[in-house]
């Protein structure tokens, strides 16, 4: 867990620093990002797996190049899903024989960066990309080494916007028609493919391990039909990532080692029943490792009470650093962590200062009644997909991620400014 505390005074501290002092010379709002937590979950997931399957932190939920560095001391792969996040990896040094590269819509550029760089493996995506990957390998006389994913069918219970493996959306392709064995028959016959194994990614903020079951038996008879049909045994599958973290106290997550024992026990045994060889098993979890380490603190900027109906809080970010609340109705917590306070709680909503009346960021919450300008205030839990979704909607500036660890703060990444801004604009 994070090492968050209080001081005598009610200051929150984290990392050994006091968020006064974070705030003082770092700025709000800001993402607090502690490095012995997020060191401390990557080795659990590293440790939980072991030596015979591979972790890939999927780089989308929060991407720098301390982490890269972090990641590969840890012991850890990366996911990458664009041009920008792979050029982010190799950067910082991850070799490139530990970068798997995602994506439904690669570009030939992309793609042949990739290649070029010697990835480990290319996720193919669909029937036009399983062409397009071979010819550009095939081009630069490489054999690249892919996967292939697919769609299992299966529903997961999440936000629409991020189940990704009932049949009808963009993501990978389906088993149900023959379509997937239609697909690794064409990669088998590919001079420029090295087909190593078939990957699903059924969704995100899961906490129900049917879903992953139902994955793991139809990957598994993928395996199977694949053995009968073409005598190989292909030796990996990827079980993607969607692992779920706690948001507010009603979440309650599994722990790596429950779920690496689950999976493998899954994968293990739909293996001895089809009679194949059990494969290398990976997965991909990006919330789970990053996602808790983080909070972004903000300063309170207005505080209005509407008559019978709640306190609007108003900090001073908003939709621009967690747009997850406006487009998954997302839940978040929130403490006062400035000082301590006696007073009794009010029902506050805490927004942004975007010229938008969806900018909230959490919907619900308690919070001091003497709640007032100045104070600081924290909502825990947004490592992942908060500043990598980050946008400048009404021209706001990104905020930093400070680094916490020791009693030690650096920026990881910086704040932006005025001057970053006015650089794109060449008009
Ligand atoms: N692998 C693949 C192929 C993925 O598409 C994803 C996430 C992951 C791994 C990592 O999933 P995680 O362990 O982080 O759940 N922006 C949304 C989440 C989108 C997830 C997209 N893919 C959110 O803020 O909830």
């Amino acid at each position: 867990a994070q090492t968050v505390d209080r001081n005598a005074d009610g200051v929150v501290t984290v990392g050994g620093i006091a968020v006064t002092q974070l705030a003082e010379e770092y700025g709000t709002p800001a993402y607090v990002l502690d490095e012995a937590d997020f060191r401390a979950r990557a080795r659990a997931w590293r440790t939980a797996f072991g030596a015979d399957a591979d972790v890939f932190y999927a780089g989308k939920a929060f991407l720098s190049r301390a982490v890269v560095r972090w990641l590969d001391e840890e012991g850890l792969n990366l996911d990458v899903c664009s041009g920008g996040e792979l050029a982010t990896a190799l950067s910082a040094g991850m070799p490139a024989d530990r970068i798997a590269f995602h994506g439904n819509n690669k570009s030939p550029q992309e793609i042949e960066r990739a290649v070029r760089a010697g990835v480990g493996r290319i996720v193919l995506d669909s029937f036009q990309e399983i062409v397009r990957v071979a010819h550009i390998a095939e081009s630069l006389g490489r054999r690249q080494r892919v996967q292939i994913r697919i769609t299992v069918g299966v529903e997961a219970h999440t936000h629409e916007f991020i189940a990704t493996a009932h049949e009808d959306q963009k993501f990978g392709i389906p088993l149900a028609g023959g379509q997937a064995a239609e697909a690794v028959r064409r990669a088998l016959r590919l001079d420029g493919l090295e087909l190593i194994g078939i990957h699903s990614h059924i969704g995100s903020q899961i906490f129900d391990m049917s879903g992953f079951e139902v994955a793991a038996h139809r990957v598994v008879g993928l395996l199977k039909d694949i053995r009968d049909e073409h005598g190989v045994e292909l030796p990996e599958i990827d079980l993607g990532g969607g692992l779920g973290i706690a948001y507010t106290s009603d979440d309650d997550p599994r722990e790596p080692h429950e779920i690496a024992k689950a999976l493998t026990e899954i994968v293990t045994r739909e293996c001895e029943s089809a009679r194949l060889r059990t494969p290398r098993i990976s997965v991909e979890p990006g919330r789970a490792i990053v996602g808790p380490t983080a909070f972004t603190l903000y300063e309170v900027g207005t505080v209005k009470p509407l008559e019978g109906l709640r306190t609007y809080v108003s900090v001073d970010g908003g939709m621009s650093d967690n747009i997850r609340t406006a487009l998954y109705d997302a839940e978040y917590s929130v403490a006062l962590v400035s000082r301590a306070s006696d007073a009794e709680s009010m029902l506050v909503r805490v927004v942004g200062k975007h010229c938008e009346s969806g900018d909230i960021v959490v919907r619900d919450a308690f919070l001091p009644g003497d709640l007032a300008p100045g104070d600081l205030i924290a909502v825990p839990a947004t490592g992942a997909y908060c500043r990598s979704m980050a946008s400048n909607y009404n021209h706001v500036l990104r905020p930093p991620v400070v680094a916490v660890r020791d009693g030690q703060a650096r920026v990881i990444v910086r704040r932006e400014t005025e001057e970053d801004l006015l650089r794109l604009d060449v008009g």
